[in-house]
């Protein structure tokens, strides 16, 4: 594909942000990928997966890399289970339901997640008791100081509650090619206890779920919580969940004694941000072009025509307001530029 000039990166990003690319290219081959970095053309790069976890405040300065690599190939199969390798520009969600259709377990709980295979494993997304780390396999990345592609195990990523080594050292010298995923061919492990797939399958009137089942309990969820980015710009949850010590949580208890909460180990708990965000008051409410998410307070939106900026300044207005209520300092999930 040629490099194209001053191209709107609106349909690029979930959030459905009008910046300019300064150049622009789709790539569709690891040796393009490579050929481009070999060359001297371009000193500043900017690479964009399928654009759902980011907020740009701003055009882009640079050559904007799209990557665009397809396919998937099964590189083995057992008696129990499968490793399938997926390019990075595949969609999330179209892998899932092909994943789906094959009767390959393990990402059913994953389903209806926005962005690309290439990103899934820099923030480790996870929903409904489930983590791409539980069937990530490893993933093949192009080595941005020497040109080579190395593969990490799944050791290798450090994988934590949305985060990875991509977030950390790695940041900026890897662009993932790759992901390979180990799935069951049968006796799937379900997933099930989430309470709010539990009362989905019994309004679907279903005892015994298949993978298939618990992937269409998780997609009406999804529909009914969270905007679809084709109707509504968002860019899913905006800020993690924050973990705080157990007298942290003990003072918040003290003042709000119905807060929810899960327990991480013997001195962290997590608690839900959108339930903080909720409670400071902030839920449903619209800044004109932009504002919260009527049904899930860690979703910001777009209406149509908001800047970057303007939702950058919503989210600092957010983050001031529970640290003053609560104490708590909670962090954007998603990268902003
Ligand atoms: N809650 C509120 N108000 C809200 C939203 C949530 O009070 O507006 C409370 C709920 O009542 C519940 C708790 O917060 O007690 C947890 O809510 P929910 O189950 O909806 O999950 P979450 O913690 O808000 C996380 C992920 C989501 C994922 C869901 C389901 C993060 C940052 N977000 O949200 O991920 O879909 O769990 O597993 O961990 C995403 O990353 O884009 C995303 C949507």
């Amino acid at each position: 594909m040629p490099v194209l000039n001053n191209i709107s990166l609106k349909p690029y990003n979930t959030f459905g942000i009008d910046v300019k690319a300064k150049h622009f290219i789709s790539i569709n081959s690891v040796k393009e990928l490579k050929d481009i970095y070999a060359s001297k053309k371009y000193p500043s790069k900017f690479i964009l997966g399928g654009g759902s976890n980011m907020l740009l405040t701003q055009d882009v300065d640079a050559l904007v890399i799209h990557i665009d690599l397809k396919g998937k190939t099964i590189i083995s199969q057992t008696e129990h289970d499968v490793l399938i390798n997926c390019q990075a520009g595949e969609n999330w969600h179209d892998f899932v339901l092909w994943t789906l259709d094959n009767n390959y377990g393990g990402l059913e709980n994953l389903s209806l997640i926005p962005g690309n295979v290439g990103t899934s494993p820099i923030q480790n997304i996870g929903a409904y008791g489930v983590e791409l780390k539980d069937t990530f396999y490893s993933c093949n990345a192009l080595n941005l100081n020497t040109l080579k592609e190395d593969t990490f195990s799944n050791k290798d990523c450090k994988f934590e509650y949305r985060n990875s080594i991509f977030k950390q050292e790695a940041k900026g010298q890897y662009i993932i090619t790759s992901v390979t995923f180990k799935l069951s061919t049968k006796n799937h492990v379900l997933h099930t206890n989430y309470g709010a797939i539990t009362s989905e399958l019994e309004n679907m009137k279903i005892k015994n779920p298949t993978i298939q089942d618990v992937s269409k309990a998780v997609i009406a969820i999804r529909e009914s919580k969270l905007p679809n980015p084709k109707e509504i710009g968002n860019s899913g949850s905006f800020f993690k969940n924050p973990v705080i010590t157990i007298s942290e949580f003990e003072k918040l208890q003290q003042n709000f004694p119905n807060v929810p909460h899960y327990v991480v180990s013997k001195k962290a708990i997590k608690v839900p941000a959108g339930w903080l965000i909720e409670t400071a008051g902030f839920k449903g409410k619209s800044f004109g072009n932009y504002g919260v998410h009527k049904k899930q307070a860690l979703v910001l939106v777009n209406y149509g025509g908001a800047s970057g900026h303007d939702i950058l300044k919503l989210s600092k207005l957010i983050q001031s307001t529970i640290y003053r209520i609560f104490n708590i300092s909670i962090e954007a999930e998603v990268n902003i530029f």
